[in-house]
């Protein structure tokens, strides 16, 4: 949620600065902004829209300098427009500052500031801050705009990363992180500061990952990393990044979420390549292991996630209960962080996150870890805030994924909840037979995705017919309950069209009411021991003239007869059905968005990581 870069180096900072707000755009994007130094002067340009209207004001602009800061936001406080893009400068236009996160005391300091006569121009909570680093510089004699930065810092109560400039100290850039991600980029006598390292990597693979309460200056081609409040230097290792430029661009697919589709045929794979064991029926699960003996002895395991990958955890509790037999609540990150749920040193908490930096979700472990529960993480982001937080943990490797809408996320985080219930399962009991099965399902997964990827046009043809709907309905049971839930969320997310996802037999007790001939509703039905309950539910929907659109692993004339239109997943075990059948609705989604015209990577109002609350 919103997107800082920072960059001091021998290069011209523009084009730096530029491409790299365009690889933090999927975090934002209702307005952007740069500011530079040069010779003791800040200059900037700020504006209400996407990255390349920034750029065409840019382009037309004789804005340098030799070192900068931009940003990318979504907004919080104040509407999307100029003004109240970053970069924020303070009144005497010298220090400027970009901001991802949210001071949430912004404004009893704004009220003390305004008595002391400082006048805003934005609203803001993060020009807030700016005035406030002003204030305390220009008033007190003794503080160095360094001293002023910690000591403003110090006054907010919220999460922040910030990048900050002072023309008084023209080679010089300040930042500093509380719970809000930021990445030191270190080059050949070039920093970078951002987000996260896709605008890094190609300068340099080199970063170390900034923890809460730390503050960086880099100065005179050197950098300096220390606590915020004590100022004592802390010393951090570099990482290597290994990831490569073509897994962050879209080539030849006209958008990233498409692109992210087709990634599925190996990102599945990925997620489990040297993780299955099919000779012993099992899977390896090196991150776990060291927590293993707390795992098989817990007495509840708690899955907190938001958005998709609450969904992925809903489907985990399904599996998890099934083969491990421990009662499994999955609960919203938001919703679990503020109540008392029942949490003790037996307790495992499962935060599953994409970007592995949502703040709920990174609350939800930190509150998790205090009362003691052994605290796991599920995340696509190897060295985000998540992975570092919990003790132990499963990356999902499924590559970057840049679209808003998750899509290989979601099928990497389910496959990884297959192989952790299966792991579980397997050491308190269950046969090799069962996980032997099981495995030889996942190993086809792969053939199973480019089967249905040569369905897309009979899907096309299901979404020209339904994307005049103003209401969608998905329906499904048990695991494919949550299938429904993910299915509706994708078409609301890119498509603004209101979808609802029920467990089917639910239907009956309202959601039936809204059904006439203009309802499409999206039934998952593969042939288990519900399928003649849903056939039930079918009729029903038939009944009342409703659009029945079926998912489903077998054609038998019933279906046949009742459906208006059946799209066929390959036949595969009951627990990766979900995962291919997803897909179907994510292709969906996808073709009904292109059909009408929108902005399939950036929704209005979404934002792919939520950094703040
Ligand atoms: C946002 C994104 C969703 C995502 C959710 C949780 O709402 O738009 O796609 O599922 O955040 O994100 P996480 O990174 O924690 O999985």
């Amino acid at each position: 949620m919103c997107g800082i870069i920072g960059y001091i180096g021998n290069k011209d900072p523009v084009p730096i600065l530029l491409k790299g707000l365009k690889r933090l755009e999927y975090r934002g994007y209702d307005s952007s902004g740069i500011a530079l130094l040069q010779d003791e002067k800040l200059a900037h340009i700020k504006r209400a829209g996407k990255v390349s209207d920034l750029q065409s004001l840019v382009d037309d602009s004789s804005i340098h300098g030799n070192c900068g800061i931009a940003h990318t936001r979504w907004a919080t406080h104040g509407i999307p427009n100029d003004i109240n893009a970053h970069p924020h400068l303070d009144h005497t236009g010298n220090i400027a500052l970009v901001h991802n996160g949210i001071f949430e005391n912004y404004e009893t300091i704004k009220t003390l500031l305004e008595k002391r006569g400082v006048q805003f121009t934005s609203d803001t909570d993060t020009e807030v801050i700016v005035q406030l680093i002003s204030e305390l510089y220009y008033n007190n004699e003794k503080l160095t705009f360094e001293n002023s930065v910690r000591a403003a810092l110090q006054e907010v109560v919220g999460a922040y990363g910030i990048v900050a400039l002072c023309a008084d100290e023209p080679n010089k850039i300040i930042a500093a992180r509380m719970g809000s991600p930021l990445v030191l980029g270190v080059g050949e006598g070039e920093y970078f500061l951002a987000s996260d390292a896709s605008p890094i990597i190609e300068h340099t693979r080199n970063v170390i990952y900034l923890d809460d309460d730390e503050f960086v200056i880099i100065d005179n081609e050197e950098y300096s990393i220390s606590n915020i409040q004590s100022k004592k230097i802390v010393s951090k290792t570099l990482t290597r990044i290994d990831l490569s430029i073509e897994e962050i661009e879209k080539g030849e697919f006209p958008h990233f979420m498409l692109k992210e589709i087709h990634d599925q045929k190996h990102s599945i794979s990925d997620t489990m390549r040297g993780r299955l064991n099919l000779f012993d029926g099992t899977t390896n699960l090196g991150g776990i292991v060291n927590y293993l003996p707390n795992i098989l002895s817990a007495s509840r395991i708690y899955i907190t996630a938001c958005g998709t990958s609450w969904h992925a955890g809903l489907i985990g509790k399904h599996l998890i209960e099934e083969y491990a037999r421990v009662p499994v609540h999955v609960e919203y990150a938001s919703e679990f962080r503020y109540r008392n749920a029942i949490i003790d040193p037996n307790t495992i908490v499962i935060a599953i996150s994409q970007s592995g930096e949502t703040a709920d979700s990174l609350a939800a472990i930190k509150k998790a870890k205090e009362l003691g529960a052994t605290t796991l993480g599920i995340c696509n982001v190897v060295g985000s805030s998540i992975a570092r937080e919990t003790d132990a943990g499963i990356f999902t490797h499924a590559g970057p994924e840049i679209g808003v809408a998750s899509t290989k996320a979601f099928t990497a985080q389910v496959t990884v909840l297959i192989m952790l219930a299966l792991n579980i399962g397997r050491k308190k009991g269950v046969s090799k037979d069962r996980g032997k099965e099981l495995i030889s399902s996942l190993k086809t997964v792969d053939q199973d995705v480019i089967n249905i990827l040569r369905s897309i046009e009979d899907i096309k043809e299901v979404a020209k017919s339904t994307s005049m709907a103003n209401h969608y309905l998905y329906l499904g049971r048990g695991i494919n309950f949550p299938v429904a839930l993910e299915g509706a969320l994708k078409l609301k997310e890119i498509s603004y069209i209101h979808a609802e996802g029920y467990p089917a037999a639910e239907m009956k007790h309202g959601p039936i009411a809204l059904i006439d001939e203009k309802m499409p509703v999206v039934f998952i039905a593969p042939q288990d021991d519900t399928f003649y309950k849903v056939l039930s539910n079918i009729e029903e929907v038939k009944a009342r003239g409703g659009i029945v659109i079926t998912i489903t692993d077998k054609i038998n004339s019933s279906i046949k007869s009742l459906s208006d239109f059946v799209l066929l997943v390959p036949k595969t075990h009951k627990y990766v059905f979900p995962i291919t059948s997803s897909i179907i609705l994510q292709i969906l989604a996808y073709e009904i968005a292109v059909l009408k015209n929108c902005e399939i990577d950036q929704p209005r109002n979404l934002a792919k990581s939520v950094t703040v609350e």
